[in-house]
């Protein structure tokens, strides 16, 4: 299959009529780039599961225009709770993602076998426009194979889709670039299972009680968010984390397994060649930014291992990243 790109510009109405015949469409978001079917479309929502090789069980988040189009795409009105319009009312359009009982208008296979549906309501304009265009739910998951790192540019969905998907609309880099926070309301108390950038302060100010579902399990173990799997986000070069304290184990390894990539926010911390280091911003907000451009471009190196420098805080936006490189890392070996 040829996959085309297109600039957002021209690109609207194609990926509006590739997605009315069934076809998927890679299309950007403020988060990261997004693989979109028609989510009422059982073989739409078929030929995602099939570009990615995604477990079936993984269920895919809804995309909606409007966030007056949550009730009717849920399908019950009961199901879409008191809660649920607070947090929409509050963060949307932006990067939360709510789960909620599922109603029948959309695809079974989008909730990979649960009872609930995962809802988002994207603040980007080209995402925006190809919704409203095509006029009806979207079924996206970041458009990356499954369990490597999600992509932030229309170049990172094409070296991982190139012929897999027929049309990647070009939007330039994401600002967010990571994933948006999930947020699971099916339970007695909202439970962050997916850490973004709409943050735990903010949710627990606008709703109160919240709590964190975000254990990272083994593998092979099922979890209530697939994207709880401790190997996920990953690069394909083996990367490993360390804190500031073990600097002097990672450039002992570093030794031992010349040459290394150091991803690093820290200005004094440097490895000499022929290591490589990718240099991070202190700032939460460009950190996040940038953090999987960077793994990918240490990734292509084909060094013998990648090591991440890990953040010493957990506040804001640095508990998303630090979940993230939880993921896409071992620790580093004694
Ligand atoms: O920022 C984002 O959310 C991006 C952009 C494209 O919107 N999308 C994204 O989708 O990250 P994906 O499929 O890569 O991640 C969705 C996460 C997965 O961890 C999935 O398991 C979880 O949300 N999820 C989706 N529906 C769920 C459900 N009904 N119950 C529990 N977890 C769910
Ligand atoms: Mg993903």
């Amino acid at each position: 299959m040829h996959t085309r790109v297109e600039p957002a510009a021209t690109g609207i109405l194609l990926a509006a009529e590739y997605l009315r015949a069934g076809e998927p469409v890679a299309f950007p978001t403020e988060t990261v780039y997004g693989l979109g079917a028609d989510a009422r479309r059982d073989n739409a929502v078929r030929k995602i599961y099939a570009a990615k090789g995604r477990p079936s069980g993984n269920p895919l988040i809804v995309h909606i225009a409007d966030p007056a189009d949550a009730r009717p795409t849920v399908g019950f009105t009961a199901h879409w709770s008191g809660l649920a319009e607070k947090l929409a009312k509050r963060f949307w359009p932006g990067p939360l993602t709510l789960i909620v009982p599922r109603g029948p208008r959309l695809s079974e296979l989008v909730s990979g076998g649960r009872h609930t549906v995962a809802l988002r309501c994207p603040r980007h304009p080209v995402a925006d426009a190809i919704l409203r265009t095509f006029a009806g739910p979207l079924a996206a998951p970041s458009a990356n194979r499954s369990g490597f790192t999600s992509p932030t540019t229309a170049a990172h969905v094409r070296a991982e889709l190139d012929g897999r998907i027929p049309l990647i609309i070009d939007g330039g880099a994401c600002h967010i670039g990571l994933e948006s926070t999930v947020v699971d309301l099916s339970g007695a108390v909202p439970t962050v299972l997916r850490p973004g950038a709409v943050t735990v302060e903010m949710l627990r100010d606008a709703i109160g009680d919240v709590q964190l579902g975000m254990t990272t399990v083994r593998t092979q173990d099922s979890a209530a968010s697939p994207g709880q799997h401790a190997r996920h986000y990953a690069p394909h070069t083996p990367a490993y984390r360390f804190a500031r304290a073990q600097w002097a184990a990672a450039q002992n390894f570093a030794q031992r397994f010349e040459p290394v990539a150091l991803l690093s926010f820290a200005d004094d911390l440097h490895l000499p060649a022929p290591h490589e280091t990718f240099r991070l911003s202190a700032d939460q907000t460009e950190y996040a930014r940038s953090l999987y451009a960077a793994m990918r471009d240490a990734d292509a190196k084909n060094l013998r291992a990648i090591l991440v420098l890990l953040p010493d805080s957990h506040a804001g936006l640095w508990a998303a990243i630090a979940d993230r490189l939880q993921r896409a890392t071992e620790p580093l070996p004694p």
